[in-house]
Parts: structure tokens; C-alpha cells; sequence
């Protein structure tokens, strides 16, 4: 949650600060806030906080002096946590003497301990924010420190809690100080011009070279370049990073909005996750810093943690691992996962699943996992993401930069890039024969096409969502595989058209959400050919009974199981393990047209967050 971008050297500008925000919208718009320094006015700050707008209204605000030259400037948009989603609280926040501001993402667990004791000592607070401790922090230790770096080492040393923050003093007012801690943090430049951001789409088109920042790790970015300090005030090398992302793929490109676009790149991004993963020998590649195959040869269990989408993508892995290798997976939400005592050793191999690779509860999992001893894989899209750094191997989703919040490409790439995962330790366990595992990898690459042909329903869903505006409760069932679909249906309503909507095993409707059923609900079914199909339609004779508007979402040559006014989703019949990656097109595209018919903007979900850096 929250964007940061932060500009310094010849090319700075006001314009850079917010055309960058507006490419982190998708990390919340509670408020917007920029703060520059030039010559001859020292700070400026502009703050709005209209909710949905606020990147908008900033933007006009700041239209003519958007070629303003400055010497260094950051910005930030804002998801609230600690206090609301005002004017006051929005960032850059200053400390006491107003010569210190400070841009924040994430939590100072322990602010209120901190800002107690600041209380004392005499600070004044103008905002409700951990935030803002922050800078009061940093201001109590500078004049006992030779620089506003060992001021912020010193700070950072008194706070708890998972964080990125940049500074900037007017003392030295070209230089930019940065500290992350797990949360997103990267650095990047062109020329003598040099960026500090929590996310690349934000600089995309800005810098031509781009840094990893390690944990705990503190940069120091001025025209002259960025240097990265360790805890310790040791000089620690910049990782530069190399992401093959473009600016039109962060771009809206003609579509609506995102979510739209996205929905319709899901040919490609899934052909780029999956094709090419197999060598001249036929053997599967995984990306870089693949785990030993003798390590891997040793598992004999796959834990599978992951948060929202991604975690539905994971529960689908489950199935396909489980069948292909015959070892169990366990699966587990990542904010539980760390919570219990999972039992994890060194023959597990756990795999974390994230779009963004920061979610904070993931990473926290992996690191959990890591302690065990654990093998530790991330299936991540974010090019040097957190996770990416920390697990001891690495499969990338190679879907582009996902903007719209809800997901879409992104998690029909992660089934794929897990199925190849499965095909792999497979082949490793030798529970499939080499052919069939090529076999079955090639009817994996033959997807995207079918993905072609699923794109063809945006219309009649369109007309399908228009159809059901007025209805006011949804279930989505499904049973094997069609139950993660299910649930992913219901949570892309929810996220998007604020619909009250539930996911369900279709066997187990009977104890329980049956009596939900009248006239008045909508129930969607998952119903494309697996092993189930027959039971799944006894599932729906139950539904049937109880005379909701019902929708059944199956096979193209299944089209005359419906009766009446029901409505019928037509989807190509593929392997029933890849099913789900097909079958959740129609119910992302159900969720987009609902809030499109119900006047929301799908882009800008109330309260949520695309990327969640705090627990
Ligand atoms: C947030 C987003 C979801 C996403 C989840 C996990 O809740 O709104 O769309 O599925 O985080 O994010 P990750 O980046 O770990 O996949």
C-alpha cells in the first residue's frame, strides 16, 4: 500500500512527481501529497485528499507548475492506516522546525510509544500518523549526527515494524535518503537525474537503469549518484535489475480502463509465462537461481502460501501437484501460515505465490519458511521483488505490470507457471514418464489459443451482468478444480461490484448455504467437464429445486443442460486440470461488467489496496 516516487539531479521536475503517482494509483488514493525544494522558496508542499480523485485534483493543482524545474521533490498516494484519510494526514509529513520531510509506506508498529516520548520531549504533532514520528524521530537525532543518513540509521534503529520511507532535509537539499524494510523500495536514474520509487511502472519511462535495494538496507541518491549503506554504515553494492517492461504495458493503450485490458491480454501474458520452459533436451527450465534438482528430488512435501488471487491460484496447483507427483500439498493463507506451527522441514519445498512479490504477509511466510529450514520457491510477476530475492529459487510470471487491483492476467499466468511447476517435480519424482510430461506441457502452451476463443464471450457476459444488476446475492459453486474458480468469481464481485457473493464446494452446499437459496439469488456453476461433472449436475438439480436465477458456466458441447430462462456460459473444453485457467475468464469479465453496470470504476475498488505491505 501506498506509492512512493522521489526525484533528484538535472532533470528533476514537478511534472515527474506526478505522472509518476499517477502510475501507483493502484497502491491507494485516499490522499496524494507532493514536497520540492528549489532555490528560491525552499519546501513547497500540496496535499489533497478526495478519495478517488485526489491524483486527479493534484495534478490539475500542480498543471502549471508542472515544468517547474526543482532540485529534488517526492511524493507520495496513500492508503490509510494510522489515522484517516484526511488532508492532515496526507503525506509528506515535516518534523517540528519544517526542515525535514518524509514520504512513508508501511507500519511503525511501535508509534505510539515513540510518539509519547517525542510528546514529552517537546515535539508537536500536526497530523495522526506513525508517519509523522518518523520525522520528528530523525529531527531529535540530527544535531548529533554528521549526516541526515546516520540521523535516519539512527532512527530506524527505535522503530519496529515493516516500512520504506524517503526523507529529504533542506540542509542538503538535493539529496534523497531512503531505508526499506520489508517493503517495496527500488532505485533507478538517467543521466545525472536519480529516482528513489516504491514500484518500476512509476519511473518506467523515466530511467533507463534500475537498482534493487536490500532490506534494512539505507540509499543515499543525489546527482552524483546512489549509494546503498548497510545497518552497520557499511557500503553495500547496488543490485541492478533488468525489467523488460514498457511503458504501453503500464498504459492504458485505448481500453476503458486496466482491468478490461488486462482481461484481454491473458493470451499473451500467459504464453509468455509458459512457452519457452522446455530445453532442447526436453527438460523443463524454471527461471534463474533454480533450486538443485537433486534438492528438489528430496521433497517430500509442497507448501503453498499466498494471499487474495493468488492464493486461489495455489489452491489450484494443489490439485495438479498432488495428482502429477502423488506427494501431499499443503496450503495455507500466508497471514495464518506464520502464525501456527506449520510443519515444515528441509524435505518441504514451500512456495510462495504473489503478483506483486511484497504482500507483507507473504514475505513474512517465506521468511518464516526459511527459518524452518524449508526449500523456498516464489512465483512471482515483479522483476527482483522482495520475494524474488529471498526464496532460494525463482518463477516469474511473465505476465507485464498488472495495474488494476483486482487481478486478472496475472493469476490465470500463475496457474500456468504453476502447472509447469508441477510437470517439473513430477518429472523429478518420476511419477510421469518424460513423454507424458512434454505431452502434457504442450497442451499447456496450447492455451493461450483457447484463451483467444473465451475472449469472445466479453459480450454476452456483458449482456448476461446487465441482466443481473438488480439481483443482490450471488453464489458461485464448483466442485475439483472449479471450486478455486468459484471462490475467485466470488471474491472478483466482491472486490470490484461490492456485491455480497460466496465461493462454495458445490458437495457441500447442502450443509448449509442451500438455505440461502430463493428466487432472489443468483447461483453461477462451474461446470466444465472433469471427472465431477456428472455429480456437479446432480448439484445443480439441488439448486435447481430451489428456483434461483442460475447460471451455468460449462463446455461449449454442453449448452443443452440448461432449461427455461437460465443462461448458459460456453468455454472450450480443455485438460481438466487447465480448466481453471479458462473457466475464470467469463467470471472475471462477470465481475468487471456488474460494476460497470452498477456505475463503479473497476480500476479504484473502495478500501483496497493492489499491493498490501502491511500485516
Ligand atoms: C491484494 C490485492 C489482490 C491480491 C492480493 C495478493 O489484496 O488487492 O488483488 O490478490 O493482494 O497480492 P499478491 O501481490 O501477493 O499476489
Amino acid at each position: 500500500m501506498c506509492g512512493i516516487i522521489a526525484v533528484t539531479g538535472s532533470g528533476a521536475k514537478v511534472e515527474i512527481l506526478t505522472t509518476g503517482l499517477k502510475r501507483l494509483e493502484y497502491r491507494g488514493y485516499d490522499s496524494a501529497g507532493i514536497i520540492t525544494v528549489d532555490a528560491a522558496h525552499g519546501f513547497t508542499r500540496y496535499r489533497v485528499a478526495n478519495g478517488k480523485t485526489s491524483l486527479h485534483e493534484l495534478e490539475q493543482e500542480l498543471e502549471a507548475a508542472s515544468s517547474n524545474e526543482i532540485l529534488a521533490g517526492i511524493g507520495h498516494t496513500r492508503w490509510a492506516t494510522h489515522g484517516g484519510p484526511t488532508l492532515f494526514n496526507a503525506h509528506p509529513h515535516l518534523d517540528c522546525t519544517e526542515k525535514i520531510a518524509i514520504v512513508h509506506n508501511g507500519i511503525v508498529e511501535n508509534f505510539r510509544e515513540l510518539k509519547e516520548q517525542l510528546g514529552h520531549n517537546g515535539h508537536l504533532f500536526s497530523s495522526e500518523t506513525d508517519t509523522e514520528v518518523i520525522a520528528h524521530l530523525i529531527e531529535e537525532q540530527r544535531p548529533f549526527c554528521s549526516s541526515l543518513l546516520e540521523a535516519v540509521q539512527k532512527a530506524s534503529r527505535l522503530m519496529r515494524g515493516a516500512m520504506s520511507f524517503v526523507v529529504m532535509s533542506l540542509d542538503d537539499p538535493t539529496t534523497l535518503v531512503g531505508f526499506k524494510r520489508m517493503a517495496p523500495m527500488m532505485v533507478a536514474s538517467k543521466g545525472d537525474t536519480w529516482f528513489i520509487a516504491s514500484d518500476i511502472p512509476a519511473i518506467l519511462d523515466r530511467a533507463d537503469r534500475f537498482f534493487q535495494v536490500e532490506d534494512e538496507n539505507f540509499v543515499v541518491v543525489d546527482p552524483l549518484g546512489a549509494k546503498a549503506f548497510d545497518e552497520n554504515g557499511s557500503e553495500r553494492d547496488l543490485v541492478e535489475l533488468h525489467a523488460n517492461w514498457t511503458l504501453d504495458a503500464a498504459e492504458r493503450s485505448g481500453y476503458d480502463d486496466f482491468m478490461s485490458k488486462e482481461i484481454f491480454e491473458q493470451a499473451a501474458s500467459l504464453r509468455d509465462t509458459v512457452v519457452g520452459r522446455l530445453d532442447a533436451s526436453q527438460n523443463l527450465v524454471l527461471d534463474e537461481h533454480l533450486a538443485d534438482t537433486d534438492l528438489l528430488a528430496r521433497i517430500n512435501k509442497v507448501f503453498i502460501v499466498a494471499c487474495g488471487t493468488s492464493y486461489h491460484a495455489g489452491m489450484v496447483a494443489k490439485y495438479a501437484i498432488e495428482h502429477w507427483t502423488k506427494m501431499p500439498v499443503e496450503l495455507d493463507i500466508s497471514s495464518e501460515f506464520r502464525y501456527r506451527d506449520p510443519v515444515v522441514d528441509e524435505r518441504t519445498l514451500v512456495v510462495a505465490v504473489s503478483q506483486s512479490g511484497e504482500t507483507l504477509d507473504t514475505l513474512a511466510a517465506l521468511h518464516e519458511a526459511k527459518n524452518l529450514g524449508a526449500q523456498t520457491l516464489a512465483v512471482c510477476n515483479v522483476v527482483g521483488s522482495s520475494m524474488a530475492r529471498l526464496a532460494d529459487s525463482v518463477l516469474y510470471t511473465r505476465a507485464g505490470p498488472e495495474v488494476s487491483v483486482a487481478s486478472t492476467k496475472t493469476h490465470t499466468a500463475q496457474i500456468g507457471a504453476l502447472m509447469v511447476l508441477a510437470l517439473h517435480l513430477a518429472r523429478i519424482k518420476g511419477q510421469l514418464y518424460p513423454q507424458e510430461v512434454i505431452d502434457l506441457y504442450l497442451e499447456l502452451c496450447e492455451l493461450p489459443n483457447k484463451i483467444e476463443e473465451v475472449l469472445q464471450v466479453w459480450d454476452s457476459v456483458a449482456a448476461l451482468a446487465s441482466r443481473l444488476s438488480d439481483k443482490q446475492r450471488f453464489y458461485f459453486i464448483g466442485r475439483h478444480v472449479g471450486y478455486p474458480v468459484a471462490l475467485e468469481g466470488a471474491l472478483k464481485l466482491k472486490e470490484i461490484s461490492y456485491l455480497p457473493a460466496e465461493g462454495y464446494p458445490a458437495g457441500e452446499l447442502k450443509h448449509g448455504p442451500i438455505a440461502m437459496l430463493d428466487e432472489q439469488a443468483v447461483v453461477i456453476v462451474v461446470a466444465t467437464r472433469t471427472r465431477l461433472y456428472e455429480k456437479i449436475m446432480s448439484n445443480v438439480e439441488e439448486v435447481r429445486a430451489r428456483k434461483p436465477f442460475l447460471v451455468i458456466l460449462g463446455n461449449q458441447q454442453d449448452e443443452g443442460c440448461i432449461t427455461g430462462s437460465e443462461e448458459f456460459i460456453a468455454v472450450p473444453r480443455v485438460h481438466p486440470l487447465f480448466a481453471p485457467i479458462i473457466d475464470v475468464i467469463p467470471l472475471q469479465m462477470f465481475a468487471y461488467h456488474m460494476a460497470k453496470s452498477l456505475g463503479y470504476d473497476p480500476d479504484r475498488p473502495r478500501n483496497l489496496a493492489k499491493t498490501v505491505t502491511v500485516e
